[in-house]
């Protein structure tokens, strides 16, 4: 009987284990180089994914999930409330810059051949992560309930509903009929606010958790050698913590200046209205325009489905050893054609759209 007492922990520090918890963080070590200049993309993207979910979790404290009222509340949050602006433009500018550092971050894991084995899986997880940013932009983008945001759904619901099949089904679950309305406001903004970001949170676990077990990448040469290594805590976290505190200044002070756009009150009986694409869908949209009529589904569906399903099987067919991209020529070059189209097709939408051409 006084054994078991004795066996019992006295404190809640001791029944929450936290001195345990404490001694392992501070025991972690991370390679020396895991927050330097040519290695910042990763922990930047880690700061602007904090900085959506605070500034979103400070926004939805105003914000009303009902058409009409839904733009009152996000004119209110812009204009009227101490911050807002501020708070509304570190979200749109965090998701904005956070699509660039990312194509950075997938260019740089590229070209240094980071995919190839031992971290086929952590270059998966990151493509999953990248599909889903797309969705989380979709879904924010009708919350304003402004024309902008009202008409680009009408286009990406008529693209969505023009795959065979599975089209209508898809469209009557995201918005719960053929309307855009208060039922499809609802659906966006609980996908938006929670599905989302749960799924999202747990695929940053995941690629986390293959970055620890299959660790960083190290120069060509070097994939065998002792590398130096820098306390997690609080080494990391110290170099982490700067670079939060500097992007969310610089940020902030942008979303003083130029304020996050709020276009006019969202008004379905205007289709004469026509949305501008943003600018990382000015490709795509190009696609949709090249492939026309009976050929649509090419450009929506069939090749950008096909460059996602070859991004993710990259690891398994490129499976020789040798990282350098001097050894790996047709795939730099397979990529490089990829990547001059996908350029001169956003031009090309960025002309059409924003140079005086808008039809
Ligand atoms: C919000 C999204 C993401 C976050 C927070 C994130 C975070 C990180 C971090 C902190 C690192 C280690 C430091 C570094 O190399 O920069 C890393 C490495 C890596 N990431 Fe991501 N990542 C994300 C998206 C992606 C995407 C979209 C891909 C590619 C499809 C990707 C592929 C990789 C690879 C292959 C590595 C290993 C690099 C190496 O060992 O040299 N990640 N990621």
């Amino acid at each position: 009987m006084i054994k078991s007492k004795r066996n019992q922990p006295d404190t809640l520090s001791e029944m929450l284990a936290l001195d345990d918890i404490i001694a392992r963080i501070k025991s972690l070590r991370v390679p020396g180089d895991a927050l330097t200049w040519h290695r910042f993309s990763g922990s930047l993207l880690l700061v602007l994914l904090v900085l959506l979910f605070l500034s979103g979790a400070f926004m939805s404290f105003y914000y009303s999930p009902a058409p009409g009222i839904a733009y009152d509340s996000v004119d209110y949050a812009l204009y009227s409330l101490p911050f807002g602006d501020v708070i509304k433009g570190v979200h749109y500018y965090s998701w904005n810059v956070l699509l660039v550092v990312m194509g950075l971050h997938l260019a740089r894991a590229f070209v240094v051949g980071a995919y190839k084995s031992p971290r086929q899986l952590v270059w998966v997880s990151g493509v999953m992560i990248m599909l889903l940013i797309p969705a989380s932009i979709i879904t924010g983008d009708l919350l304003p309930w402004d024309q902008d945001g009202f008409w680009t759904t009408q286009v990406r619901i008529s693209i969505i509903a023009s795959v065979p099949f599975v089209g209508d089904l898809i469209v009557r679950l995201v918005q719960g009929g053929s309307l855009t309305g208060i039922v499809a406001l609802t659906r966006f903004y609980v996908l938006h606010i929670l599905f989302l970001p749960l799924f999202l949170v747990f695929l940053v676990v995941i690629h986390f958790h293959f970055l620890r077990q299959r660790g960083l990448s190290a120069s060509w040469d070097k994939e065998h050698s002792n590398r130096q290594t820098i306390s997690f805590f609080p080494q990391f976290v110290n170099r982490w913590l700067l670079l939060f505190l500097t992007v969310t200044a610089v940020l902030g002070l942008i979303s003083w200046y130029w304020p996050a756009p709020l276009g006019d009150p969202a008004d379905p009986t205007d289709s004469t209205f026509v949305p501008r694409p943003e600018w990382w869908v000015l490709f795509l949209n190009q696609l949709v325009t090249v492939f026309k009529g009976s050929l649509t589904l090419i450009g929506s569906i069939i090749i950008p489905g096909g460059l996602v399903a070859l991004l993710i099987a990259l690891p398994f067919l490129d499976t020789s050893s040798d990282r350098r991209p001097a050894s790996r020529k047709k795939v730099m070059l397979f990529a490089g054609i990829i990547a001059i189209i996908w350029v001169g097709l956003s031009i090309m939408g960025y002309v059409q759209h924003f140079n005086g051409t808008h039809s």
